[in-house]
């Protein structure tokens, strides 16, 4: 009877899913839906065009891509479905220490990779590069595993560091970040809003 099972009450709309998450934020109080600064439509163009802009500058051959857990998960998803070539996925799960919302650059790896990338050429995927000490620090930590190359990615970058980088240099990136902590697309505060599908900001925050 499988076809008589599927109905609406059976696939809530996408607000129903979010009122429940955003409910109960803070000390019980539900929230305003952080407040959407790039469309989902806006990111996927952009991401279709990273994807194109990625395969034109890199020389041809397979590529490994790697994203960083658990921000990243999102991007990558529709990132590598916009790279036309043969490609491999992995993921660095990283944790931040200290402050959610200040980076101290030293990070604890969570997760390794799960395949040597010696000799391969490597894209590693970051959600948002803020001081640049994290993308340092897994710059450093792909290199000394010896790949042919490590390009970086992100999808959002504060202009100073993209104008200034004070680590590795960014080869592609998605979108300028403004002066604000952003959430959605994959990005959280305190482990919400990752599921959101635009990027959005806290009012307020
Ligand atoms: P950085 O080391 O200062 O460049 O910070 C990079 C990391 O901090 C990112 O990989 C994110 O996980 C996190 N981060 C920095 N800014 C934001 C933000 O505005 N929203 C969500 N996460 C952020
Ligand atoms: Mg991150």
């Amino acid at each position: 009877m499988l076809g008589t099972t599927a109905s609406p009450a059976r696939f809530p709309t996408l607000r129903q899913v979010y009122t429940p998450v955003l409910v109960g934020h803070g000390e019980g109080v539900p929230s305003a839906p952080p407040r959407e600064i790039i469309s989902a439509d806006a990111i996927a163009r952009r991401v279709a065009e990273l994807g194109a802009e990625i395969d034109a500058r890199l020389p041809p051959g397979p590529l490994t891509v790697v994203g960083v857990l658990r921000g990243a998960f999102m991007f990558m998803a529709d990132l590598v479905r916009a790279i036309p070539r043969e490609i491999t996925c992995d993921f660095l799960g990283v944790r931040s220490y200290g402050d959610a919302t200040v980076s101290s650059g030293v990070v604890e790896i969570t997760s390794d990779l799960a395949a040597p990338i010696a000799g391969r050429r490597v894209l590693l995927v970051e959600d948002i590069v803020d001081t640049g000490l994290t993308l340092k620090y897994l710059v450093d930590l792909l290199q000394a595993r010896g790949p042919a190359a490590v390009h970086t990615c992100a999808l959002m970058a504060k202009p100073a560091y993209v104008a200034a980088p004070t680590g590795p240099a960014l080869d592609f990136v998605g979108f300028e970040a403004p002066d604000a902590f952003v959430v959605g697309y994959g990005m959280d505060a305190g482990q919400l809003h990752r599921n959101l599908p635009y990027v959005g900001v806290l009012d307020g925050a």
